[in-house]
């Protein structure tokens, strides 16, 4: 039994063929992925020993060593061409944007990235789209009261409007009640650093814009 979040990234990396998890740590998207589908070849990365060493022993103990390849590395300089699907998760915006701007000449043959990244999903969205990447899922996760958003995206071109880099534009057309629940979060929020005192008017300003703008969106599915 994984968790919300992990059994989305199996979700959402169960159509691929090919998948090299960067920053496996406990392997469990990969466990997951080995146990549900017999064609698809798997790769965990890891650049701490610590880490490494857990994700192997964890292959180990639930019998999939001939399943998964290991590979204590920094993430993609080591990943060969072959992983279509490449998953970057658990991290922040700055360190999977280091990672692929390390080996941006690799990107040419990655088909799909699934992306949970733990900060700044504007910016995710908007590198991701400047790659030459689209949305082709998200999912909104609220777990252990933190939210999480998953993000799939695929090789293709698309323009995206501010609120749908900011939200997610698949978030935004779903809409379900754990995304409704993100938006209410996100405009409690904004109240809070709009009643902070000290902040600068360019940033009232955008602050004032969104929250017009969520609570145009909360009100009209209310
Ligand atoms: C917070 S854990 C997330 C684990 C798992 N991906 C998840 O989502 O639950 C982040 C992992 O990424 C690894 N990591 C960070 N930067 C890396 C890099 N450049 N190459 C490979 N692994 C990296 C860390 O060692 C750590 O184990």
């Amino acid at each position: 039994m994984f968790s919300k979040r992990i059994e989305c990234l199996i979700n959402f990396a169960s159509d691929s063929t090919s998948v090299a998890d960067i920053g496996s740590d406990h392997g469990y998207l990969l466990i997951g992925l080995a146990k549900l589908k017999q064609d698809i070849d798997l790769l965990g990365v890891e650049n701490k020993l610590g880490p490494f060493l857990q994700l192997n022993k964890n292959i180990r103990l639930n019998g999939l060593k001939d399943r998964i390849k290991t590979s204590l590395s920094n993430g993609l300089v080591e990943v060969s061409d072959t992983y279509k699907t490449i998953v970057l998760a658990g991290m922040g915006f700055n360190n999977i944007k280091k990672i692929i701007d390390n080996s941006i000449d690799k990107i040419k043959n990655i088909d799909e990235f699934i992306i949970d990244s733990h900060t700044n999903l504007y910016e995710i969205r908007k590198y991701f789209n400047n790659l030459g990447y689209k949305i082709i899922k998200e999912k909104i996760i609220y777990e252990d009261n933190i939210f999480y958003c998953v993000i799939k995206f695929k090789k293709g071109h698309e323009i995206l409007k501010e609120e749908e880099l900011e939200y997610g534009p698949i978030v935004l057309k779903e809409f379900d009640d754990v995304a409704k629940k993100y938006f209410e979060n996100a405009l409690n929020h904004i109240n809070l650093i709009l009643n902070k005192i000290g902040i600068s008017a360019e940033k009232r300003e955008a602050l004032i814009k969104q929250k017009a703008y969520l609570e145009n969106l909360l009100g009209k599915i209310n």
